[in-house]
């Protein structure tokens, strides 16, 4: 279904770019992996994300925000989490503060920006118990005239957003576009077509050689700005797979990092079951970290999953889990820390907005620090 909406787009305007391809496979309001409730994640769906894969994951970013709470001392603390789905993190944060944090509990509102309606009502359902504390915007300024002091978390939320794929050719950096052949859609390269994309690759690939391809998600950039406007006084947690640009556009990734996700398998056909399918891209962490530095966001911390989770006190959430009855929960929560699993390709980005570097460096206490990036 979702394919014949693309064809009959690109028939209308003869091409259209690789982001809105992905736009309409992820997101068409009825159709749309995310929008239509294809997207199921944990076992039983297409892919594991850290809080389907244990609640210590949740537990563990609680720590984190009864510290922040305590720093920011404000009147109402805000948890703004950017595309939750079911609500499990929200769950699990919630459990915790209202069981051992009822002080925070009580001042504490956790608003929710999720695009799919399906998604939307399966978490009311799951945060039934803490509905008075939860509620739903997409519009960051409905939440606080004057902005909101708080933190905003985004797990795995921008990898899920639209990207132009780019491509060096002819000693050009040009962009992927598709087109129709024949009833079937065929790739094509056209000149960048926006200053933004063309600083995009002025700034990252400058020396790209000649064939290889890389991603450009510009909207991780709208993002973060539209969420700097909101912030006045806390933290924003980025935890997403992805890396700084060295890495990212390094001569090893040829293809760019995209992917496709169905039943835990991996596909580099984004053409096929679309609409059915998980489309994917690694965040380039630089980029967050460099409008962060123009806007007024402090790089924290920037470092991996795992190393993350221990700095906030994973392995003495896990250590809890030791009857012989929790070894299935033992290897789940270790699956989030370990380098073979999400510890290492996962990365976390704390930056911080209205904090002194004294605060920052009590709150964190090896940071704030400079990356080259
Ligand atoms: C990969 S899933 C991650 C879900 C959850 N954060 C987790 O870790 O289990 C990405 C989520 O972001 C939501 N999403 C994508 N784009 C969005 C947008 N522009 N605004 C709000 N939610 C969005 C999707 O609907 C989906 O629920």
């Amino acid at each position: 279904m979702i394919l014949e909406i693309v064809k009959k787009e690109i028939e209308k305007s003869g091409l259209i770019s690789f982001q809105r391809f992905v736009e309409l496979s992820l997101f068409h309001p009825e159709y749309g992996y995310y929008c239509s409730g294809k997207a199921r994640i944990g076992k039983t769906g297409d892919f594991y994300t850290a809080p389907s894969a244990h609640r210590s994951f949740g537990e563990t970013i609680s720590r984190l925000l009864v510290k922040a709470s305590l720093l920011l001392e404000s009147e109402k603390f805000a948890v703004v989490e950017f595309g939750a789905s079911d609500g499990q993190l929200a769950l699990d944060i919630l459990t915790v503060l209202c069981e051992n944090h009822p002080e925070l509990y009580a001042r504490t509102e956790y608003i929710i920006s999720e695009i799919s309606p399906v998604a939307t009502r399966a978490a009311r359902e799951k945060l039934a118990e803490h509905c008075e504390k939860v509620w739903w915007t997409n519009d960051l300024k409905k939440i606080e005239d004057g902005g909101f002091c708080g933190v905003v978390i985004a797990n795995e939320f921008l990898d899920s957003l639209p990207f132009h794929r780019l491509k060096s050719d002819g000693g050009e950096i040009r962009e992927i576009f598709l087109s129709l052949r024949d009833g079937e859609i065929e790739e094509v390269l056209r000149d960048l077509q926006t200053e933004a994309l063309c600083q995009f690759s002025k700034r990252y690939l400058g020396q790209y050689m000649e064939g290889r391809e890389a991603e450009a998600c510009l909207l991780a950039e709208k993002w973060l700005v539209e969420v700097e406007k909101s912030l006045q006084k806390g933290f924003v947690l980025t935890i997403d797979y992805g890396s700084l640009a060295s890495e990212l556009y390094s001569p090893e990734k040829r293809k760019g990092t995209w992917r496709c996700f169905y039943r835990h398998k991996l596909s580099s056909n984004p053409y096929i079951r679309v609409g059915e399918q998980d489309i994917t891209a690694d965040v380039n962490f630089s980029e967050l970290i460099r409008i962060g530095d123009a806007l007024n966001l402090a790089t924290v911390k920037y470092t991996t999953q795992g190393q993350f989770l221990i700095d906030w006190g994973i392995l003495e959430i896990f250590r809890m889990y030791d009857k012989p009855q929790d070894q299935k929960d033992r290897l789940a929560a270790k699956t989030l820390f370990m380098p073979e699993f999400m510890g290492t390709k996962f990365k976390a980005l704390l930056q911080a907005k209205g904090l002194s570097d004294e605060e920052l460096l009590e709150f964190y206490e090896d940071g704030p620090f400079r990356i080259a990036l």
